[in-house]
């Protein structure tokens, strides 16, 4: 059975893709199938992410996408933890899919603690799983893009990470007026809480209600903490005071606590030049419970998509979790949002190309046009080659196709005098050249891959 892409787009997004014998061809609900031209995409997306890491010194680490589930699984139950896709294996063990990776990174550098140097910058690109509504933005699968620094107290931790992010940002395209990094300080809200009279027993649950700002109208917000004991009437408090709070930050003289820490933050972030991607924003709480003083999150310009990337500073999760303090800041940064704001920004264009795609005229000449491949790839050249002969109209559209810089043809009469034709796609330019030169003369058109 064949089907054409659009067929195959509508069934992937209704998940009826189905074989003649009735078996489900479409990838489970919310993963994705990464047929070549995604991959294409999503390799720029991850050339760019591996490239602003190396660049800013950061070194790369891995961990297993099956973890246990009791590193996973948290005491405040956030969104996060109650969207982990949990199992038991054939002894027993509760295992699960990361839908993070911060903490395998926290067992890991407290793993090698005696090796690691610190303050240890570390990056790695995780796929991540969560059992979430999908969405535009949301998958229950996608690609985590992790920079994290352990051990650095200084708030320009924060800005080295970001300055990182902003690069990769910039390697695809993408500049201030694309994406604004928000930020805001968790201790600012706690602060303000404590003020109004919130008990801090009750800060962690309406932190995490209050990171819906944007996603539910306020009215909303207010009935899900009065369904946590607040009363309406401070509720509300809270929504008017949150707006004062932009005049109030990092203003004045002799600045102290959350407030010197977003001085410097901007400080440091402008010495780093990206002073134009920062914006205070009080409705950015971060979702995750473990956050400690600045958190992020990144959206664009126009804020029609979800969030970029998201992180900030957690100084309590390493002592939380392993009974050992390490002050650490890191983002998560997913490879979906990114490629739709690519897509949206006319970024995401992607092309197959190969410098050289070999052919034959006729079935007597399959093979050497296969043994003139090999030696166009000795040369160091890549090249392609279509196996079976179907004359020259099926060999050029083949290769043109596939993106060839150059067509090379095993066509007879030239094959007698010992010449291959060769064409330049581009350009339609036809030279002939002798058949053993064409490795080289392809090396010297400086058409290495
Ligand atoms: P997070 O905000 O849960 O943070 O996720 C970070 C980013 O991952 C989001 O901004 C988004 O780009 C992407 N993302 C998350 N869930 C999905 C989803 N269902 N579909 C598509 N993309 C998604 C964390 O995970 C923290 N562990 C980040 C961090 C690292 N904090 C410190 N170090």
């Amino acid at each position: 059975m064949v089907f054409n892409r659009a067929e195959v787009f509508n069934a992937y997004l209704e998940g009826i893709l189905m074989a003649d014998d009735g078996l489900d061809l479409a990838p489970p609900r919310g993963m994705r199938d990464f047929p070549p031209d995604a991959i294409l995409l999503r390799d720029k997306i991850f050339n760019a992410w591996t490239k602003a890491s190396t660049e800013a010194g950061f070194l790369k680490y891995d961990a297993p996408v099956v973890e246990n589930f009791d590193l996973l699984a948290r005491k405040a139950g956030e969104e996060v933890a109650d969207q982990i896709y949990v199992f038991s294996d054939k002894s027993d063990r509760r295992l699960a899919l990361r839908p993070e990776a911060t903490p395998s990174l926290v067992r890991i550098i407290t793993g090698n603690k005696h090796k690691v140097l610190f303050p240890a910058k570390w990056w790695t690109i995780a796929q991540c799983f969560r059992y979430e509504r999908t969405t535009k933005g949301r998958k229950r699968e996608h690609y985590q893009w992790n920079l994290d620094i352990i051990g650095e107290p200084s708030i320009m931790a924060e800005a080295w990470i970001l300055a990182a992010a902003v690069n990769a940002l910039k390697l695809l395209g993408l500049g201030p007026d694309d994406v604004k990094i928000r930020f805001n300080h968790r201790k600012l809200i706690t602060a303000l809480l404590t003020e109004i009279g919130i008990a801090e027993a009750s800060h962690l649950d309406v932190l995490l209600i209050l990171d819906k700002q944007g996603k539910v109208e306020v009215p909303a917000l207010v009935q899900m903490l009065v369904e946590k004991g607040i009363s309406k009437e401070i509720a509300e408090t809270i929504f008017n005071r949150l707006t004062t709070l932009h005049t109030d930050v990092a203003n004045g003289e002799n600045l102290s606590g959350p407030q010197k820490e977003i001085s410097d933050f901007l400080n440091y972030g402008m010495a780093l030049g990206i002073g134009d991607y920062l914006c205070f924003d009080p409705g950015v709480v971060r979702g995750l419970a473990y956050y400690t003083g600045i958190v992020f999150e990144a959206f664009d310009a126009g804020r029609e998509l979800r969030a970029v990337f998201g992180g900030g500073r957690y100084d309590n999760l390493f002592s939380d979790m392993t009974g050992e303090a390490r002050c650490a800041v890191g983002l998560g940064f997913g490879d979906v949002v990114l490629g739709e704001l690519l897509e949206a920004k006319k970024l995401a264009e992607v092309k197959t190309t190969i410098p050289a795609c070999v052919g034959s005229f006729d079935k007597s000449l399959e093979s050497d046009a296969a043994v003139l491949a090999k030696n166009i790839i000795s040369a160091g050249v890549s090249a392609d080659v279509l196996l079976s002969a179907g004359g020259p109209k099926k060999f050029f559209q083949y290769a043109d196709r596939r993106g060839a810089r150059f067509a090379v043809l095993l066509a007879p009469d030239e094959f007698k005098s010992g010449l291959a034709l060769i064409k330049e796609l581009g350009t339609g330019e036809q030279t002939k050249v002798p058949i053993a030169e064409v490795p080289a003369w392809l090396a010297g058109k400086a058409v290495k891959p």
